[in-house]
């Protein structure tokens, strides 16, 4: 189970993260613990001497969690989460308290390509999550992770809160609108006939070192200076509330502690930057200044309707519930994003240690 082979930092602020989490009675499971997202909270969990066990496909080739070696660090299976069976029997093993539930197709391209297997894995796969989870009496907390995304979004560009109508147009974002009404419905439950607490965290553009989706424009800038082509930007003018993936990783941990603690009963939080997103145009201008010229910028043909263009998240609830705040301002962590890139790049660091670096700073 949870490995720690590094130990926990001593600059690391006791404030942010309670020790609550560190009384939890089991690991906490986390699906999709190869992905983007899973590899930092895994190492995040390292560091904060965390038990945690994962379960996802295979990571991808160019993954931050085969960059940095994280088997070494991390421990988990690999499995589907469409495979109930299978899913249902590693959760009895492996009697985690919470299970963070990450694993999804996050592509909005791809699911154009392949919506079927996007509602498969991202609404069926969460009722599987569920169902497994209910059905295991170790578990207390089931936070399933959406998106910012699953809003009625008309581009007026007013910042969308918890409330708000869920409409999604695009097959990925319907996909987790349809995740969000499993969710609904195993709250119902649990309300009914007790079980899990079932809570949904919805967060935005999430950026930081070793993303190498397609289709992301970090990675994909990345992706264009290693084979040293030019980056085709489809439109610089969108807005995005970019943040780094650390601020919403402990936003979904001190979500947990207050829910343990009875000091919150929402049922769904936004996590997101505080200022106002930053256009795609000036993400790539900050590029350009840690990577210079190596980062050529071409303009693309905008598509219409494939992705809206507006996108801001109110994260008042969180503050108030949770007294989360994010750390890292959007051009600080576009900053820190990049320079990670850079030194890895030029083989200055190791992804692993920047992730540590990363972490360490972040925390103090
Ligand atoms: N990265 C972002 O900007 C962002 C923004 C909003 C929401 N999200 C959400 O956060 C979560 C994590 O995103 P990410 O960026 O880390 O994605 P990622 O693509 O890097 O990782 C996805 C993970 O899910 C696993 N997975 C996919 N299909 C699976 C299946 N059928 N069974 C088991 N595991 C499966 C993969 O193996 C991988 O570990 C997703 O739910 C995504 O929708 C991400």
């Amino acid at each position: 189970m949870g490995a720690h082979n590094f130990s926990r930092g001593e600059y690391y602020n006791l404030d942010m993260v309670g020790d609550e989490l560190k009384r939890l009675n089991g690991p906490i499971f986390i699906t999709g613990h190869t992905g983007f997202k899973g590899s930092w909270l895994s190492l995040l969990l390292n560091y904060l001497g965390i038990e945690h066990f994962g379960y996802s496909l295979e990571a991808e080739e160019d993954s931050l969690y085969k960059r940095a070696n994280l088997e070494r660090v991390s421990s988990g299976v690999v499995g589907d989460i469409r495979d109930l069976e299978n899913l249902s029997n590693v959760i009895k093993d492996v009697r985690p308290s919470t299970i963070i539930h990450l694993a999804a197709q996050p592509l909005v391209l791809k699911s154009y390509q392949d919506p079927l297997e996007t509602f498969q894995t991202n609404c069926i796969g969460t009722a599987n999550v569920l169902t497994a989870a209910f059905e295991t009496p170790s578990v207390e907390i089931v936070l399933v992770i959406t998106t910012d995304k699953v809003y009625r979004n008309e581009n007026s560009g007013r910042r969308f809160v918890e409330s708000d109508p869920l409409e999604g147009k695009d097959p990925y974002s319907a996909s987790k609108v349809a995740a969000e009404a499993v969710c609904a419905a195993w709250q119902q439950m649990s309300k009914i006939s007790g079980g899990p607490k079932v809570l949904v965290a919805r967060a935005g553009n999430v950026i930081g070192g070793g993303d190498f989706a397609k289709d992301r424009l970090i990675p994909d800038a990345i992706r264009a200076i290693m084979s040293e082509q030019n980056l085709l930007v489809r439109s610089p003018e969108a807005t995005r509330p970019w943040q780094h993936v650390l601020d919403p990783l402990i936003g979904y941990l001190t979500y947990i502690e207050k829910i343990l603690q009875g000091e919150t009963k929402a049922e769904a939080l936004n996590f997101g930057p505080s200022e106002r997103s930053l256009e795609v145009a000036k993400v790539l201008d900050i590029g350009q200044e840690i990577l210079g010229n190596r980062l050529r910028v071409v303009l693309e043909e905008f598509e219409p309707n494939k992705e809206a263009k507006m996108l801001q998240l109110d994260t008042n609830l969180a503050k108030l519930e949770l007294s989360w705040n994010p750390i890292w301002r959007q051009a600080e962590a576009i900053r820190n994003t990049f320079f990670w890139w850079e030194s890895v790049l030029s083989n200055e660091e190791s992804a692993f240690s920047n992730c540590l670096k990363d972490i360490k700073s972040f925390l103090t």
